[in-house]
């Protein structure tokens, strides 16, 4: 029995010894058990390599490691803030859970890179593809100023408002009954969504409705709860009430969480920037050399739908689906003629992220090789050659295959680009 003990916890001894090999010195560090892939001990490999020298800096702002000079790190702590429902060590930790996306990326490898990226203080970071805002959030815990740009109105709404929450306090978000909200932000779709007769009535006798909007990062979470229920109801069908008020106690309980972490350990959290903009046209947006990092993953062209998956969101917030389709990456056009469009694009959006990016800093691309009519598409190698001709030089690749029976790519790689050149 006390062998078998021995056997399992040397088990791990190799690849610690690969880990620290090349640090001059003795760091005691433990991994999460759960660090089983190689990509992840590469990734583990990699922070440490730039934070060694500040063990203490790097206990609160390490993604792999449980344990830094005998204590917890905070994201030990960080991650046991468990989204709806789950038990275990999960990806869905903190915010990252609240509302339904596809094609999220792996919080704890994007925190890898901005550690190994060294950002810090001034440092800003740009996601110009934020999505749901992961690279956000774990900038934000990190005390890393991040900028996320999205085409996709409902992308920046919960981009920001999943790190906004960092920011409130459980009794910020009680402050009005949830009956009045819901029925505020159901207003739209009573008669067609959801029979909120016998909540009227109760809504009536409710006090002026003005304080909702006092603050607009309190309106905007609420905003993002009634349509995370309107996705439930249009997926699985769940009543609207229902859903509303299980995600609003199940997010409440997040928020205190996090509250409750903050008092104990010292943390300093990042400011955000979220907007909705064009990645194709960045330039426009910030100054040129205004970012010390990029890490972002682009559309996978074929591969998912984002406005499909949302239709039910911009209907109700009365945006015009096929407007925003002429914009995204990935979406215009059909058949081959959208492959041509999808590369064009991201030439463009690689020419855009040289210009504001300050020169010997990285870019990090995160992207798979998609399947198209059974011939899988080189996506992942047009990149480099998109980036190279737009001024970065391949500094290293990562491949993480992707595992499940049901996954449409068998590998992800993590591009990591320098930026050698300016591009005109
Ligand atoms: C793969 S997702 C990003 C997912 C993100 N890494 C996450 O963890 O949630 C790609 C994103 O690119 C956005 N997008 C598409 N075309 C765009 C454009 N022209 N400019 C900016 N964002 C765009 C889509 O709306 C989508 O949210």
């Amino acid at each position: 029995m006390v062998e078998d003990q021995k056997t399992t916890m040397y088990m791990a001894e190799p690849i610690m010894d690969w880990i620290l090999n090349g640090i001059p010195e003795p760091v005691n560090v433990k991994l999460f058990d759960d660090v089983g892939s190689i990509y992840e001990a590469q990734l583990a490999k990699m922070e440490l390599s730039s934070w060694w020298r500040d063990l203490e800096a790097f206990r609160r702002r390490c993604a792999y490691f449980e344990e830094v000079n005998g204590e917890k790190s905070f994201h030990y702590y960080i991650s046991n803030i468990k989204g709806k429902g789950q038990i275990g060590r999960t990806s869905q930790y903190l915010t990252h859970w609240f509302y339904p996306y596809k094609a999220k990326f792996h919080p704890q490898m994007v925190k890898a890179l901005i550690n190994w990226m060294g950002l810090k203080g001034e440092d800003r970071l740009l996601d110009p593809f934020v999505g749901s805002g992961t690279t956000l959030i774990e900038a934000k815990t990190i005390g890393v100023d991040s900028w996320g740009v999205d085409i996709n109105p409902i992308c920046t709404l919960m981009s920001r408002v999943k790190c906004e929450l960092l920011d409130l306090t459980t009794e910020m978000l009680k402050e009005v009954p949830r009956e009045k909200i819901f029925h505020h932000f159901n207003r739209k779709t009573k008669g067609v969504l959801g029979k909120t007769s016998n909540l009227e009535l109760y809504v009536k006798n409710l006090e002026d409705e003005s304080k909702l909007t006092s603050d607009d990062r309190v309106y905007r979470f609420y905003q993002l709860c009634y349509l995370y229920a309107l996705s439930d109801y249009t997926y699985i069908k769940k009543p609207l009430w229902e859903g509303f008020n299980s995600n609003l106690d199940a997010i409440l309980k997040t928020v205190e969480k996090f509250q409750d972490l903050k008092q104990k350990l010292d943390f300093q959290l990042g400011n955000v920037e979220v907007l909705e903009g064009d990645a194709r046209k960045l330039s426009e947006i910030f100054p040129r050399e205004y970012f010390a990092g990029i890490i972002t993953s682009p559309p996978y062209s074929i591969a998912v739908d984002y406005i499909k998956n949302d239709l039910h969101a911009l209907s109700y917030l009365n945006i015009n689906a096929d407007a925003l389709v002429k914009d995204m990456v990935g979406l215009r056009g059909k058949g081959d003629e959208r492959i041509d469009n999808y590369y064009k694009d991201m030439i463009d959006s690689f020419k855009e992220m040289n210009k504001v990016l300050q020169p010997n800093r990285y870019c990090i691309t995160i992207i798979g090789d998609v399947t198209y009519k059974e011939k899988k598409l080189p996506i992942h190698r047009k990149y480099i050659e998109f980036a190279q001709n737009a001024g970065f030089t391949l500094d290293k690749i990562i491949r993480r295959p992707i595992l499940g029976g049901y996954a449409r790519l068998r590998y992800e790689y993590i591009l990591i680009f320098k930026k050698i050149n300016e591009v005109e």
